[in-house]
């Protein structure tokens, strides 16, 4: 068996989700993958670092109500500030998911570049850094040998990447639609049903749906900066530029729109459209009615949605959860089990 050692930066909703299942299926993992995975440091901005490197107690840290320092291990090496831990601890693997930012850069972007030069492998669930960095994070990671895997940053743990780049490897990707915010799709869904949007951000965030900032959701940045990733991963184009994509929210949808779309029984949804022209994507993200016989009509709550045009199979279409703790940690837990596959077994002999 296998022991791998996991720094996790971001101790919140996908944090808490990820450790949640590790302390759950640890048994099946072992049985089945040969894997014991450690959590030996945990960071977060304002509740304190714990760090231990025989492996922290993840029953003890979960049921921890504030500061989380004392979890770690006294006897163990000191590390002043989130920055150190990601520059000297013992671990292997870097599953990253504190707060995503709008232009991609801040301490996420930090933590992953100084893991991946050192050699360790990073996981995540933030857009932004992969939306901007894409290319110099993958470059990085090759140059050292690393993994790089960000399964959660679209459709939650809904396994877009590897679906695209594993199942249809071969198949030529020329163009995407996608309802990929769960937030907003819930909040229309509640909206075409006679509530106010103020009612519906309320549930929206008391479902725990919503980001800290949720102008970033209502306002259509999130499923930008998910499009931009889907165009560089799936189809690979240049980065798309946030100026180049027309993007509209769902706080400004007139309320006549989503009455008519009713009587027409049609469903109002964020739709994200991404098409390959040359070596760019033509991106947009816009509240869009749609008919009751098109494959994104049907997503109830916060189920996201995606349909490819592919080359070989036409179109093909993944549904799934788009938020919450348990299926973005699951998209963590995931990404650590693709590091350590078949060929990562047989390049370590194992
Ligand atoms: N929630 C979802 O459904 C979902 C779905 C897909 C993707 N994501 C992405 O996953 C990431 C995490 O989401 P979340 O819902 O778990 O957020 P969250 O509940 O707000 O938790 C964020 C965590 O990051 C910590 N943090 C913030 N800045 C930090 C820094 N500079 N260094 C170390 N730790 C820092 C926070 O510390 P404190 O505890 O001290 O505040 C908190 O523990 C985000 O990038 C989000 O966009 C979330």
């Amino acid at each position: 068996v296998l022991k791998v050692r996991i720094l996790l930066m971001g101790f919140g909703n996908v944090g808490r989700g990820f450790c949640r299942l590790l302390a759950e299926k640890s048994d099946y993992i072992e049985r089945h993958w040969r894997l014991e995975p450690r959590i030996v440091g945990i960071c977060t901005r304002t509740r304190g670092i714990a760090y231990d490197p025989s492996g922290i107690d993840l029953d003890r840290v979960l049921s921890a109500k504030d500061n989380i320092e004392s979890l770690g291990n006294p006897g163990s090496p000191r590390f002043p500030t989130q920055e150190d831990v990601v520059a000297g601890g013992d671990y292997d693997v870097l599953a990253e998911c504190t707060v995503t930012s709008t232009d991609g850069r801040g301490p996420a972007l930090e933590y992953m570049k100084e893991a991946l030069s050192r050699g360790k492998s990073v996981i995540t669930t933030n857009k932004g850094p992969i939306a901007f960095f894409y290319k110099n994070l993958h470059e990085l990671a090759c140059r050292h040998r690393a993994g790089l895997l960000f399964e959660g940053t679209v459709m939650a743990g809904t396994p877009v990447f590897s679906t695209s780049v594993n199942g249809l490897a071969g198949s030529r990707i020329s163009r995407f639609e996608g309802v990929l915010n769960g937030t907003c799709n819930y909040m229309l869904g509640l909206m075409q049903s006679g509530a106010d949007y103020d009612k519906a951000l309320e549930q929206a965030q008391k479902q725990g749906f919503a980001e800290a900032d949720p102008a970033m959701d209502v306002e259509g940045m999130d499923t930008a900066l998910k499009a931009m990733i889907l165009s560089q991963v799936l189809m690979g184009t240049d980065v798309p530029r946030p100026e180049d994509i027309s993007i509209q929210g769902i706080s400004h949808v007139d309320p006549e729109v989503l009455l008519d779309a009713k009587d027409n029984n049609e469903q109002v949804r964020l739709v994200a459209r991404g098409e390959k022209v040359g070596e760019k994507c033509r991106i947009s993200v816009k509240p869009t009615p749609l008919a009751a016989d098109h494959p994104l009509y049907n997503l109830p709550g916060a189920v996201n949605g995606l349909v490819l045009s592919t080359d070989t199979l036409g179109p093909v279409c993944l549904t799934g959860a788009g938020a919450g703790s348990k299926a973005t940690g699951f998209a963590l837990l995931h990404d650590l089990l693709s590091l350590y596959d078949s060929r990562e077994r047989c390049r370590k002999g194992m």
